[in-house]
């Protein structure tokens, strides 16, 4: 398992890439069951993710093949409905080929994805909708089980207790574009990675409306072809860097990203004393004065999002004065509270909020991972920290961030890799 070795106290400065949104593409990937010609996706980065879903797919039958950075992916003919337990229980995400699949050869058996570190994290939104679309489903065996003759246009209501739920508005979207005629979705989750996958099914051939809304209205169509696409930049990766930048009292230009999908954080990032300069498709942060604290409540889209809730809490471990952060997405996500205060953060966590009160100094500490977003905020934690940070079980970033040491060492970081 590699590690990183940070030395810290580096002051962030210069230029940075952002890369092709992973919660964008997996999705986008699982829709390509739905084309019967092949589809192109553009600049896909090479994450463990997506080695993931690529080998999922591969285990259904599908051709997928690398052209430079492009993915071609090739479903006209599978020869597998089955989503096994080995490769979904390595990534939630998987999920999302239940929809097409089931939609398109009217059944599919998907292993259920289980627990993950940051919380439980159900499915029955998912299974919820896709019932109401007429799909006959059981759960056997770890299983979900299911059929329909042909799935029908209907109307499903996807909030739940938590709000509403991106992959369950995923699974039903893809679902619904080969239906028998009009499904409306009320509670969609509005988050972007939504409206590009509707932009992208409508470059196929469907017929959504509404998406980016509360309410999406599919009209069922009869096939859809494959198509070339760029999906969108990823969002949580540049606030992932405009937190880094911060945390150092940097200055940097973050480039290849759409400020419009980063509006809450930046307007936190700004309460908190940092600059932010937004362009159109890139925004420059920079810090000259000490870091103020804030109140953050996570929410979903466009409210503060939960995948950058652990990079601002390494943030706010230095502003001067008192923070509060309330998790009301995935209520187990504050275990990186307790590897921040190896650093010499103050941190105390009630329930699913903490409360941080800023230090002057962060001091280096050997630590551990236990998420892709909570080894984010321990890298931006060692950045910012006195000595030398070791982080172990950085495998967590590579599922989810493509190249993060070098691009960071790009702009003056001095993260080196170790590998065992
Ligand atoms: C997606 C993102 C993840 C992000 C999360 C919230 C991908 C691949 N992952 O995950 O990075 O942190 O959105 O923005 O895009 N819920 C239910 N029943 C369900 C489904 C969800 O109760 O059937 C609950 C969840 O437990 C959670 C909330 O709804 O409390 C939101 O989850 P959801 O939006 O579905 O997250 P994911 O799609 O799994």
């Amino acid at each position: 398992m590699d590690k990183f070795v940070i030395k810290g106290e580096t002051r962030l400065k210069g230029k940075v890439r952002v890369s092709t949104a992973k919660n964008s593409i997996l999705p986008l990937m699982a829709a390509s069951l739905l084309a019967d010609s092949p589809v192109r996706l553009r600049n896909v980065p090479n994450l463990v993710d997506v080695k993931t879903m690529i080998n999922l797919l591969t285990s259904l039958g599908v051709k997928i093949r690398r052209e430079n950075k492009d993915l071609i992916i090739d479903a006209s003919k599978i020869d597998n409905l089955c989503a096994g337990y080995e490769i979904v229980r390595q990534m939630r995400a998987s999920f999302f080929v239940l929809g097409p699949l089931l939609a398109k050869y009217k059944r599919a058996k998907v292993s259920l994805p289980g627990g993950c570190a940051i919380g439980p994290r159900p499915v029955d939104l998912h299974l919820k909708g896709l019932q109401a679309l007429g799909a006959d489903i059981k759960v056997e065996g770890g299983y979900v089980i299911s059929e329909t003759r042909q799935l029908m246009g209907a109307e499903l209501c996807l909030e739940g207790a938590k709000g509403t739920s991106v992959g369950a508005t995923a699974n039903c979207l893809m679902a619904a574009t080969l239906a028998c005629g009009k499904t409306v979705i009320y509670g969609a989750a509005c988050e972007p990675e939504i409206v590009d996958l509707a932009n992208f099914l409508n470059k196929m051939g469907a017929k959504i409306s509404g998406a980016g809304t509360l309410r999406i209205e599919v009209t069922g169509s009869k096939r859809l072809e494959g198509v070339e696409y760029q999906p969108i930049p990823d969002r949580i990766e540049a606030g992932t860097f405009a937190c880094a930048a911060a945390i150092t009292k940097g200055e940097i230009e973050i480039e290849n990203c759409l400020p419009e999908h980063l509006t809450t954080v930046l307007v936190k990032l700004r309460e908190c004393g940092v600059k932010v300069e937004e362009d159109k498709d890139k925004i420059r942060v920079a810090v000259s004065q000490e870091l103020k604290p804030t109140t953050i409540t996570t929410a979903p889209y466009p409210g503060f999002p939960t995948d950058m809730q652990a990079q601002v809490m390494a943030l706010l471990t230095t502003a001067q004065g008192r923070s509060v952060i309330t998790e009301t997405i995935f209520e187990d996500r504050l275990m990186h509270a307790v590897e921040l205060q190896r650093f010499g953060a103050k941190i105390t966590i009630t329930d699913n909020t903490a409360i941080i009160d800023g230090v002057a100094k962060l001091s280096g500490a050997p630590v551990m991972a236990s998420d892709l977003r909570a080894s984010a905020c321990l890298v931006i934690a060692g950045l910012a920290a006195k000595g030398e940070t070791v982080i172990s079980r950085i495998y967590h970033l590579d599922r989810g961030y493509e190249n993060l040491e070098e691009k960071l060492n790009s702009l003056g970081a001095n993260i080196q890799r170790v590998r065992e």
